[in-house]
């Protein structure tokens, strides 16, 4: 048994070595810990052949279903907590500043502005939902001219880019005014499946565990002098809201989403056939370099 854990742990050490002469000392770092961190998974779980064989089939899988809009790599970060992880060590909590969360994978750079009250359900189907908030610095005076980022999936539970076609619809971007106030319509978030016709969703069914993310709403704020702040809100009562898959949920993002009756006037005086919603969103941005 001796001679058994003296063959592992030299290994180990041979494999640390060869980046002895690495000439980026990050990357070093990177490769070391990974191997010493792969190195003790495998031995801890006394990893079989035919369980190797079958994660590198299914890092192929990921690779074969991978294109420019699907992206199972991300997807299985996502599940797995590491970009929850990373966006909290690289997002630390910054005095009143909103919170962070996961990206996803469902963003486009070209994304339509929109004026403020504008809509950017563009057709999408879906609850109207009037948003409304102020973006300000940690001290409380007003951002003017942020740039706000919004994208959701329609109640069927697809983003546009999801759809062929696709024709940019719930999604837009809006700048705030001088006050640092910003509005607009979108669609009252429902929950949806992350994309689990892939090898993360056969993970997640063999697991015992749900595609389903927790409804909400994404955004992205940007202004000159500030961290840039990917978050979402999410309806406060969503029975997903603490089984989110991709473990997004943070307290502080939770907002009330309040439904109103139809034929109700609405804040900007449209009278809406259905029901509808009204949400607020106060956004903090932290200093750059926070
Ligand atoms: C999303 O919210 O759009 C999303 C996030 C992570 C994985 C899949 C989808
Ligand atoms: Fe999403």
């Amino acid at each position: 048994m001796r001679e058994q854990e003296a063959v592992e742990a030299t290994l180990v050490e041979t494999v640390v070595a060869s980046f002895d002469d690495c000439q980026d000392p990050r990357l070093q770092e990177l490769m070391t810990s990974l191997v010493r961190h792969l190195h003790s998974f495998v031995r801890e779980v006394r990893l079989t052949e035919e369980e190797w064989a079958a994660a590198i089939r299914f890092l192929t899988e990921a690779g074969h279903i991978t294109d420019a809009v699907r992206q199972e790599f991300i997807l299985l970060s996502d599940t797995l907590g590491v970009s929850m992880q990373t966006i909290n060590i690289n997002n630390a909590a910054y005095e009143n500043a909103t919170e962070a969360t996961v990206f996803g994978p469902f963003f486009v750079e070209d994304s339509a502005a929109i004026a403020l009250g504008g809509d950017l359900a563009f057709g999408a189907a879906g609850e109207p939902c009037w948003v409304e908030g102020r973006v300000t610095a940690t001290d409380g005076s007003p951002l003017a001219g942020a740039r706000i980022e919004v994208w959701e999936a329609d109640e069927d539970g697809l983003y546009d880019v999801q759809r062929d076609g696709a024709q940019r619809a719930a999604r837009g971007h809006l700048f705030s005014d001088a006050a640092g106030n910003y509005r607009f319509w979108a669609l009252t978030p429902t929950p949806y499946p992350i994309p689990d016709d892939g090898p993360v969703g056969r993970m997640l069914t063999a697991v015992g565990r749900s595609p389903l993310r927790a409804s909400h709403l994404h955004f992205m704020v940007s202004a000159p002098g500030t961290r840039t702040l990917v978050t979402h809100i999410f309806p406060e009562g969503d029975p997903i809201l603490w089984d989110d898959s991709v473990f997004g949920v943070k307290q502080s993002l939770i907002k009330k989403f309040e439904r109103q009756p139809a034929a109700k006037p609405t804040p900007d005086g449209r009278v809406i056939d259905g029901t509808w919603s009204t949400v607020r969103f106060d956004i903090v941005l932290a200093p750059a370099g926070s």
